[in-house]
């Protein structure tokens, strides 16, 4: 088999390993060979949501909290009353409010993506696919990469019962937004003293964040300029298994964004280790060549080299070598290539 064969099939193999892996690292998120470092959209961000059940007379608020890169901490003082299980990447906290009577309001934390530890969690099988290469028109012009992660189930100890959750996430380039902007930081330990507690953040975007039960405007996401946003958090039926209550973000960031044509990299990098190992064989066929000649015959000059005149003709040789490489880079097979050097 031709060189160029194995390594082509090796580097594909090897490119194919983080479409699924068991945990990832956000500084190195890969599909179909290109590459996005989302490290500095590490640590705790929040988004909002809120829910009217109009029927039973129940408002649902949530915040949903995600860490690309790291579990989530706990903030002090915190139990698994209000927190999600240590692991979770992706954590949401819903006050139920009943509007029935008193406004009587619980806490409930969901688990809905992170590295549990696997006597009690699913596996957060985070996996990655480019926008351009998703089959669904609305990502037609989209750049950037969609995120899905699991490991999440609610009732979070209800094997049985529970509803499994996960999390989707367009990274959509930006080259305008850093992906920090706009949106709520959370730190674990609250600080009391955030300007925006004060400029009416509240009372003002509530209304825009309200959203029906009955799914309308399915698909689209929260009208705000944050530059993460929440789009939904619905149940769903997945093409094969039970139904997913699936988180679905949206984050505007330059980070998603393709710079530079890094997919040519893998062929540069394949080009030049072939003209390394060209070479250096090269180099030692030629010193053992000589070395040879000298023992051997008691060679002199020109002639300890092996072919010594052809050895003069070098340019015309390595000129015809370049087509060669050229050749079997551009059409392997198609006259056996360089094997045959
Ligand atoms: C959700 O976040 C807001 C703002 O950070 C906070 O005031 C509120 O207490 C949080 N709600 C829950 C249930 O944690
Ligand atoms: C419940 O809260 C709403 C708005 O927050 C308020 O209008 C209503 O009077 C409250 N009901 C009771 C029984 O406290
Ligand atoms: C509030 O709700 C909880 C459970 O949902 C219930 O145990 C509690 O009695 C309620 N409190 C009031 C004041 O209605």
């Amino acid at each position: 088999m031709a060189p160029s064969t194995t390594s082509q099939s090796l580097l594909a193999l090897i490119s194919l390993l983080p479409l699924t892996s068991w945990a990832f690292d956000c500084k190195d998120v890969a599909a179909s060979g290109v590459h996005f470092n989302f490290g500095k959209l590490g640590g705790p961000h929040m988004v909002h949501w809120e829910e009217l059940d109009e029927m039973h007379e129940m408002k649902y608020k949530y915040n949903f909290t995600v860490d690309i890169c790291n579990k989530l901490k706990w903030h002090k003082g915190g139990s698994l009353a209000t927190e999600c299980h240590h692991g979770a990447r992706i954590c949401a906290i819903r006050e139920t409010i009943d509007t029935s009577e008193t406004n009587n309001s619980t806490i409930t934390p969901i688990d809905i993506a992170g590295t549990y530890s696997t006597s009690v969690g699913r596996p957060i099988d985070a996996q990655f696919e480019l926008l351009r290469d998703s089959k669904s028109n609305s990502d037609a012009g989209r750049e950037g990469i969609r995120a899905e992660l699991h490991g999440g189930r609610f009732p979070f100890d209800d094997n049985k019962n529970g509803v499994d959750q996960r999390a989707i996430i367009e990274f959509v380039c930006d080259k305008e937004r850093d992906g920090l902007g706009g949106g709520e930081t959370d730190d674990g330990e609250r600080e009391p003293d955030d300007a925006r507690d004060e400029d009416g953040d509240e009372g003002e975007k509530e209304g825009s964040r309200l959203r029906r039960r009955d799914g309308e405007g399915k698909g689209k996401c929260e009208d705000s300029d944050h530059d993460l946003r929440f789009c939904g958090y619905e149940l769903e039926q997945p093409k094969k298994g039970k139904k997913v209550q699936t988180l679905r973000l949206e984050w505007r960031t330059q980070f998603a964004c393709e710079d530079a044509p890094r997919d040519e990299g893998t062929h540069w990098g394949f080009f030049t280790w072939f003209i390394i190992v060209l070479f250096l064989a090269t180099a030692a066929y030629l010193i053992f060549g000589s070395w040879l000649n000298y023992n051997r015959y008691g060679a002199r000059g020109w002639d300890l080299l092996p072919h010594g005149d052809t050895i003069r003709d070098i340019p015309y040789v390595l000129k015809d070598w370049g087509r060669r490489v050229v050749n079997s880079l551009q059409g392997p097979g198609s006259r056996g290539g360089y094997s045959a050097v």
